[in-house]
């Protein structure tokens, strides 16, 4: 667990990079963040039209990788799709805490036989519990009647409980999600605004030293850093603003 203020070394290791973006842009942006920052995610746009090319590519240009696949399937097909992803390269990879426990723990076992063939770390899994863009009418109309903070509390002590190494949410969940799941929960928040910044289309946000003191492990931010004028910049501001918290 993280607690503020960070050293340059946690700050920089807590912020994923959001490559929301087309190929090019993507190398530009690695290009440009290159020694500041560390981590990158690469979600389904990219990766659906570049394939484990990307992975491969942020890592040797020395990013770890966040691997946003968001997986969710019958438990053999997750077995190899995680396997697959985590001999790719991918260091942190989404699933869905929605495909039940036998489903989850077929993701841990597909990226623990990945670590033991390529003698190396294991890649970390992280589930999604409700989608944010699912309100209670949403929910209800898939079935499911239960208040939507109490589903994603089931869902992310499923996920975890079944080996899941952590989970997804919003900062604004992040300090009910630390205490369900404790320290060593791995605990990812997307909408992330450093003070000042514009919302774009994120509506529940949450500064970057907020979220940490929530109980946040890694910030997933994107536009703030991508669509800056200075990318480098952005990311040494919110750097500055974890150091200094
Ligand atoms: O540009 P921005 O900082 O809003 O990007 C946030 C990233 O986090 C995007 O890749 C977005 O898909 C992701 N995300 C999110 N809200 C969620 C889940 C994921 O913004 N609830």
């Amino acid at each position: 667990m993280l607690k503020l203020p960070l050293t340059e070394e946690e700050a920089r290791d807590a912020v994923i990079v959001a490559l929301d973006c087309d190929r090019d842009e993507a190398f530009h942006l690695a290009d440009l963040l290159a020694g500041k920052a560390r981590w990158v995610k690469v979600g389904m746009t990219l990766y659906y039209a570049y394939g484990p090319e990307m992975v491969r590519a942020m890592h040797d240009r020395g990013f770890k990788v966040f691997l946003d696949l968001k997986l969710h399937d019958i438990p053999f097909q997750i077995h190899g799709a995680a396997r697959s992803a985590s001999m790719v390269g991918a260091d942190i990879l989404s699933i869905h805490g929605l495909g039940g426990a036998d489903m989850v723990a077929q993701a841990r076992a597909g990226v623990e036989e990945a670590a033991a063939e390529r003698e190396g770390d294991r890649t970390r899994l992280v589930a999604i519990s409700v989608l944010t863009s699912m309100d209670q009418e949403a929910l209800a109309s898939i079935g499911v009647d239960a208040p939507v903070a109490d589903e994603v509390a089931r869902l992310a002590k499923l996920a975890v409980g079944a080996g899941s190494d952590g989970i997804v949410c919003s900062p604004q969940e992040a300090a009910d999600m630390r205490a369900l799941l404790g320290p060593d929960a791995l605990i990812v928040t997307p909408g992330v605004r450093p003070a000042g910044a514009a919302l774009g289309d994120q509506k529940r946000v949450a500064t970057p030293a907020a979220a940490i003191a929530a109980g946040a492990s890694k910030l997933v931010i994107g536009r703030p850093i991508t669509q800056a004028e200075d990318p480098a910049a952005a990311m040494d501001a919110i750097v500055a603003e974890l150091t200094q918290a």
